[in-house]
């Protein structure tokens, strides 16, 4: 589903972010991207959504090369981007709209759904991250926890494909992680593409079927976790 082929990038400060990244990952993989602070990981989950280019190297989706011109195709990035669903390290960047429905329906509504999927969509996306009681709220307004889980269900209710998260157990509380790790489990189920950095090791157990372990922009060692799951 993910293929890149050889991806560097360097920001326009010319910092050397990811540095000849040559990795595949098959429809319905759970993949963890780990290692230390500054070593690509998210730079590689920003290429992979799209949100930033290789500078070399190529990328691929569904077969479909994805670079600026292919981006610049508002019909051929709207559907890249329904299939591809990124939750951000820092949801506040993600959240704007003015009462959490508002803000699960967004993007149903720029699909061009009717108004009754559109609502049918965000009653089910609210339930399915248990947030039925914050649907009048203002997002901006909602605990980190909170709007990490209602930036989840904005993301599902696009029904993507794959899903590419960044570091999502980051700064939740027990409670909060325990959500997340759940939802993880059920989107594992549902046979969806996951894609996520993590500093989680138990998260990683869990969910991953592969570990990339990055180094200084470089892919160090893939390799398939040890199992904690007693499925
Ligand atoms: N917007 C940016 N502009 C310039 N350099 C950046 C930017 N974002 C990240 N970097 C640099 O790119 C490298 C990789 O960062 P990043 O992908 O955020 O790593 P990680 O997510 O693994 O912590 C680091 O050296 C970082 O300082
Ligand atoms: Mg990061």
């Amino acid at each position: 589903m993910f293929r890149l082929i050889g991806v560097s990038h360097a920001y326009d400060d010319g910092v050397s972010a990811l540095e000849d990244v040559s990795l595949k990952i098959p429809r319905g993989r759970a993949v963890a991207l780990t290692g230390a602070n500054g070593c690509g990981k998210t730079t590689l989950l920003r290429v992979l959504n799209g949100l930033i280019a290789p500078t070399k190297g190529e990328y691929f989706f569904d077969g479909a090369r994805i670079d600026k011109a292919a981006l610049k195709d508002a019909r051929f990035a709207k559907e890249f981007h329904r299939r591809v669903g990124f939750v951000f390290q820092n949801v506040d960047a993600q959240l704007f709209c003015g009462s959490v429905e508002d803000e699960i329906a967004f993007g149903p509504r720029q699909l061009g759904l009717s108004e009754a999927e559109c609502r049918a969509r965000v009653d089910d996306c609210l339930k399915l991250l248990g947030i039925e009681a914050l649907r009048n709220r203002a997002p901006y307004a909602t605990s980190g926890g909170e709007k990490r889980r209602i930036a989840f269900a904005c993301v599902l209710s696009l029904n993507p494909d794959a899903l590419v998260m960044d570091e999502p157990l980051a700064g939740l509380d027990v409670g909060a992680q325990e959500t997340v790790v759940e939802l993880l489990r059920s989107l594992k189920a549902a046979k969806k593409t996951l894609v996520f950095a993590t500093h989680n090791e138990a998260l990683v157990r869990e969910i991953a079927d592969v570990r990339v372990g990055m180094d200084s922009g470089r892919i160090a060692a893939i390799e398939e976790p040890p199992r904690s799951r007693e499925k």
